[in-house]
Formats: C-alpha cells, structure tokens, sequence
C-alpha cells in the first residue's frame, strides 16, 4: 500500500488586500500586475495572527478531513521560510496547541517547494511503516519579509496555510511517483536578508525550464502518458509560468488549477491550499491521476504523480 493524502485542510488571513490598495501605496498599476502575473488580489495576515497560528487553523482542518485525532499523529513536518522566530519549530509550536502529544516535529526549509518536499518526507515514514498518520504543513507569512518599497516584490506574494494527513491508502491509489531537486548556484536569485530580495527575470526562466521537465518526470517515472493526467496543480507564483507548464503537458485550460488571482504566491502554502479550493469546487475525483509541480527558493523544485484518494 501506498502513502497518500487522508485529508487537507487550508487557512487564509480575511483581510484581502487588492491590486488598487497597492496602487495607492506605490507606482504599479492593476493592469500591470494582472497581465504580468495574473494576480487580483492576496489576503495579508494582521500583527496578531503569526505563521504559528495559520499553521494550526489549516491543521486543525487537516485532521478532521481526515477523520482522526491530534493523538493519531506521529510526526508534523512544517514547510516555511517565515517561522514566527527561528526556534522553536512552528511544529513544535503547534504540536501542543493541538495536542499532539505523540508526535515528533520538525520544520523544513525549501520556500515554495516546502510542501513537495514535506509530503514525499512524510511518504517514506509511512511507506516503511515507521509511522501511520504524519501532518505536513506548508505557511507562510510573507508579508512580514516583504518590502513594501519595493514594486518588484511586494505585489507577488500573500499570506496563507495548506496542510495534510499522509497515510496509507487502498491499492492503486496514492503517491505514484515524484521527483526532488536543488540547485544552490541559483541561491543569489531569491533570498532573504532582512527583506525578500528577487531577480524575477531569472527565477522566471528556470521556473519555466523546471516546472515542465519535473512534470514530464513525474508522469514518466509513474507509467504514464500525459494523456492520462486529469489535473494538474501547479505552485501558483505566475499566470505565465503556470501556463507553460500545462502547455507542456497538454493539458486544457480547465485540468489546471489557477487560485493565483484570488491568493498571490502562497509559497510552500499555495499547493494545498489550491488543492482544498479544487476539492472543494468538485475538479477532483477518487481515482483521478493529479500532478503536483513546485519550485522556489534555493533553487529548489519538487514534484509529484498521485492517484486520488484514500
Ligand atoms: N508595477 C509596475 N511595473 C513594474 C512592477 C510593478 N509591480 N514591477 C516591475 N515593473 C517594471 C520594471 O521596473 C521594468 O520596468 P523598465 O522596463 O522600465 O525597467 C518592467 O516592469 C519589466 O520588469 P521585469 O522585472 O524585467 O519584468 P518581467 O517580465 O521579468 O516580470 C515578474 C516581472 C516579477 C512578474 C516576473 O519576472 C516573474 O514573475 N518572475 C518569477 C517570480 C517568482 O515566481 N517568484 C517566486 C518564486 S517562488
């Protein structure tokens, strides 16, 4: 049997904060931003909601799709580049608000690819029968590493959380296949010192060049043809970005998940929370073959063939 997802769970600030909002605070216009990047608007989390607190709301959800208890979880694996301080861990953090008193936790820091490499963690645990129910979360608060002088960054990126249950599921479905991989030459390209620091143009031709090879490889690596994937969920960073990698697949414009103009760039949040979006608006079956693709910071990217459902 394979690992899969037993249940998902999102959380997003309510303060939604449009492109007009950011009109007003610096030179950009609503034009630019939607053609450029296909965003609308983002929801910016307020002083006090942390990344520890959007952690535990999306987890608290997780778990009841899931249908078990804090108590059932063996390990919380957090994806973030934003903890609320360095240590402790948000694992931690939200271990005992939830009451996980069985769990081991840590956190991962891979950006945008955090969730990717936080499930495929998570699998081999489940998939040498270590553990039975591991919670993996992908947060982030960036508007508290955003520079809000700074056009070229500041209009990218909104606040959220996506979380999952892994475990085993029945035979034929789960994880099918996946692919991980790094390129630390590509660090100077995005990275943080005080604030977010961004050479788009550059991050923008490898996102384009990976997403669609690491897609191919995942479909390849699971027996299939791309004619057999039913969905695909891309790390929703750029309209046009996303839009390569599903003309590389083939796919039609409606087997792609696109939340980017309601959320912005979620980082290691914007796949699942995505994925609970596309759940819950009915484009994606039990059965279906549905392709996960990330890449960021690092440069990492991380992607993922899955059968759904459990
Ligand atoms: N509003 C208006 N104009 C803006 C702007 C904004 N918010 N941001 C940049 N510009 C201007 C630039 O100053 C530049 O003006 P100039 O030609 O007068 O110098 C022009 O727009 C083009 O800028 P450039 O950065 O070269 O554009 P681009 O085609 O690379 O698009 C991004 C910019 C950021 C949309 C694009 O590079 C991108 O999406 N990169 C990937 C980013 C990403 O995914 N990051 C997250 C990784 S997880």
């Amino acid at each position: 049997m394979s690992a899969g997802l037993l249940g998902v769970g999102k959380f997003v600030p309510s303060y939604i904060m449009t492109n007009e909002e950011l009109e007003n605070r610096m030179d950009t216009s609503d034009e630019w931003i939607r053609t450029m990047t296909g965003i609308e608007e983002r929801r910016i989390a307020d002083d006090d909601t942390n990344t520890s607190h959007m952690a535990y709301y999306a987890a608290q959800n997780a778990i009841e799709d899931a249908g078990i208890t804090a108590e059932d979880i063996d390990l919380i694996l957090v994806a973030t580049v934003t903890p609320d301080r360095p240590f402790p861990a948000v694992s931690t953090m939200i271990q005992h608000k939830l009451g996980a008193k069985n769990a081991a936790a840590m956190d991962i820091s891979a950006a945008c690819s955090g969730f990717m490499y936080g499930i495929i963690t998570a699998q081999q645990f489940i998939e040498t029968n270590a553990y039975e129910h591991i919670l993996v979360v992908g947060v982030e608060k960036l508007s508290k590493i955003t520079d809000w002088d700074d056009r070229n960054t500041a209009v990218l990126f909104g606040d959220g959380a996506g979380a999952a249950v892994v475990g085993k599921v029945s035979e034929g479905r789960g994880i099918l296949s996946f692919e991980l991989g790094a390129d630390g030459s590509g660090g100077k390209y995005l990275y943080q010192d005080d604030y977010l620091h961004m050479n788009g143009r550059e991050v923008f031709k490898f996102a384009v060049r990976q997403m669609g090879l690491s897609a191919e490889n995942v479909i390849e690596k699971a027996g299939l043809t791309k004619d057999e994937v039913d969905y695909l969920i891309p790390h929703q960073a750029n309209i046009r970005i996303m839009e390569s990698s599903r003309e590389k697949l083939e796919l039609p414009i409606e087997k792609m998940s696109k939340t980017i103009h309601k959320y912005g760039n979620t980082s290691a949040a914007s796949i699942p929370i995505s994925l609970v979006d596309d759940l819950i608006d009915g484009k994606i079956k039990d059965d279906d073959v549905v392709v996960f693709v990330g890449f960021g910071g690092g440069l990492t990217w991380g992607a993922i063939c899955l059968r759904w459902g459990r």
